[in-house]
């Protein structure tokens, strides 16, 4: 079974509270969950490999560990998880962006694909699924799905919010994949929103509310 990595930092906790109000301006809502997604790039890549080079600094010679992990490609899933690139391109500048277009029917609450641009092999690739919410699961479900069709084998999914009923579905369809959360909601209501939640992450990062 695959883990659930909660990521607990007073600083994520204090901005994610900020998020969640209603209040807070679409200017805000970005920008913080930009530096949310930075400080928790830290726990969702604290595992990488790394190895041994020599480099000459301006006073000797040594040995000093760098990034072993091949390309690290950034899978959004569009539009919500686009809010999160930045963040993480901030400490991981050389990745690669593939952007997986999805989303629910208002009426059957099931994913729906509609665009996915990746790199042409991604099998060899630590591959990082972004998207703020995990409701249902049926986004993160579908996205890592197409992901391990194209070759994929080291997912990880990168999520702000999550409710227990999306871990469970993920977990069960992707056993082999970890999540990384910055909070577990109490669960979901009758429209499938997470509640207490945020709202609709992509109005509320792209102003698209009302
Ligand atoms: C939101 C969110 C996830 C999905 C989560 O996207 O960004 O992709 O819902 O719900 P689920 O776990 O039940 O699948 P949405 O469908 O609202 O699309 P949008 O980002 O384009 O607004
Ligand atoms: N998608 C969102 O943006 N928010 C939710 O609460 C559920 C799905």
């Amino acid at each position: 079974m695959s883990e659930v990595h909660q990521i607990a930092h007073p600083l994520i906790a204090s901005k994610l509270t900020r998020m969640r109000n209603e209040n807070t301006p679409t200017g805000e809502f970005r920008s913080l969950l930009h530096q949310i997604t930075t400080l928790m790039a830290f726990g969702a890549t604290r595992d990488l490999p790394t190895e041994q080079i020599t480099v000459k600094t301006p006073v000797a010679c040594a040995e000093f560990p760098t990034l072993a992990c091949g390309r690290v490609t950034l899978a959004p899933i569009l539009r919500a998880g686009v809010g999160m690139v930045e963040g993480m391109l901030a400490v991981l500048p050389d990745a690669s962006v593939g952007y997986i277009g999805m989303y629910r029917d208002e009426e059957s609450l099931q994913p729906v694909e509609y665009l996915c641009k990746l790199p042409a092999d991604i099998s060899a690739d630590t591959v990082i699924v972004l998207d703020p919410m995990l409701a249902t699961g049926g986004s993160a479900i579908d996205a890592v799905s197409t992901l391990k069709a194209r070759g994929a084998t080291d997912i990880r999914m990168m999520n702000l919010v999550a409710a227990p009923e999306g871990i469970a579905a993920f977990q069960k369809a992707h056993p082999d994949v970890d999540i990384y959360v910055a909070a577990v909601d109490e669960g979901l209501n009758e429209r499938a929103y997470i509640v207490p939640g945020l709202g609709d992450a992509g109005d509320r990062i792209f102003g698209t509310v009302g």
